[in-house]
């Protein structure tokens, strides 16, 4: 059985409840209790419908019965954790009293809890709003972490000719990062830097941002505050947290002549100096309002004199280079 809830009442939303059961009666008995609760409840009679119905009525919650023909409520459960969309849906599985076998099987696939058949009534009223309750914070928060996926992109929607660059960037960077074997978290930081890098750039003016010129002093001192105004955008958001050293250090030079710190070396975080070159290597292969773009081999000559001259980890530039070459860099690039 699977159970998902939504209404509105008092002016707020109802929760959206699931009841995945192939036995009538059993659903019934349950959309009447949760109903009468003041949730909204679908049903579905079988695996199939119910994953079908967690993409249409997108429930909060779904109580998932085990026993069902064909796709099975363990099955079902592994599917909806497995789905971006519904991974963060709670998942309540009904078992068989003390089937510890079940709850084990049920917890690899995810489930988040479990009620013992026959159903306690109050038991199943008081699980589901304390999930319910997490739900709320979890969407709040996959909110905000939206809230400012969207910030970024549009603020790379304001200049065309960076369009597309930050999904390229992301890209690149994760690649390098697995490439040279960087840690989980690393990896997942650099899926979010490579889109919220830039995001202070939200402080800078247009008439700045799109200058075809090269900027004055002034002009110069506002553009590189963006690292700076990006970490305070991102820094309340906790899940943020590995992402921020990206932020700030994805301008920091190898010599120590970048900003905003001056970092040197291996003092720049991994994940920044990994952003940096998808970053340069990027803006080379595209147009932008003050030059053509340049073609991959031109660009790393580019890139191997400024290693040269101090500002780039030349390890990590071969790395890099040697990806492009192997044709698994960049390939949303036009020029790569
Ligand atoms: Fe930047």
């Amino acid at each position: 059985m699977l159970v998902c809830v939504s209404w509105i009442e008092n002016g707020r939303m109802a929760e959206r409840i699931l009841i995945v059961d192939d036995e009538s009666a059993a659903r019934a008995a349950l959309a009447v209790l949760l109903k009468r609760e003041g949730f909204e409840v679908r049903n579905a009679s079988d695996g199939v419908s119910a994953l079908a119905e967690c993409t249409s009525f997108r429930p909060d919650l779904v109580l998932l019965d085990i026993l069902m023909p064909g796709i099975d409520g363990f099955e079902v459960c592994q599917r909806i954790k497995a789905t971006p969309e519904t991974r963060l849906t709670p998942v309540v599985l009904i078992t068989g009293l003390s089937e510890t076998g079940d709850r084990i099987r049920g917890i690899n696939a995810g489930a988040d809890d479990f009620l013992s058949k026959p159903i306690d009534y109050d038991e199943l009223l008081a699980r589901t709003r304390s999930l319910l309750k997490l739900k709320q914070y979890t969407d709040e928060l996959e909110n905000a972490e939206a809230v400012l996926i969207s910030l970024a992109l549009s603020i790379e929607a304001r200049d065309p000719y960076t369009r597309g660059h930050c999904e390229r960037l992301a890209d690149m960077s994760i690649r390098l990062a697995g490439r040279i074997g960087a840690s989980e978290e690393d990896i997942k930081a650099l899926r979010r830097g490579g889109i919220v890098h830039d995001i202070g750039k939200v402080a800078v003016p247009d008439a700045i941002l799109l200058k075809p010129g090269p900027l004055s002093r002034d002009e110069m001192d506002l553009m590189r505050k963006h690292p700076l105004v990006g970490e305070r955008i991102c820094e309340p958001l906790k899940t943020f947290r590995s992402v921020l050293p990206i932020i700030r250090h994805h301008h920091e030079r190898f010599d120590g002549s970048g900003y905003p710190d001056g970092l040197h070396g291996a003092d720049i975080p991994l994940t920044a100096r990994i952003l940096q070159l998808a970053d340069v290597y990027d803006a080379l292969t595209t147009d932008r309002p003050y030059r053509k773009a340049d073609v991959s081999e031109i660009a790393f000559e580019i890139m191997e004199n400024e290693a040269t001259q101090g500002w780039w980890d030349r390890e990590l530039l071969s790395a890099f280079r040697e990806m492009i070459r192997e044709g698994r860099g960049s390939p949303a690039s036009p020029r790569a």
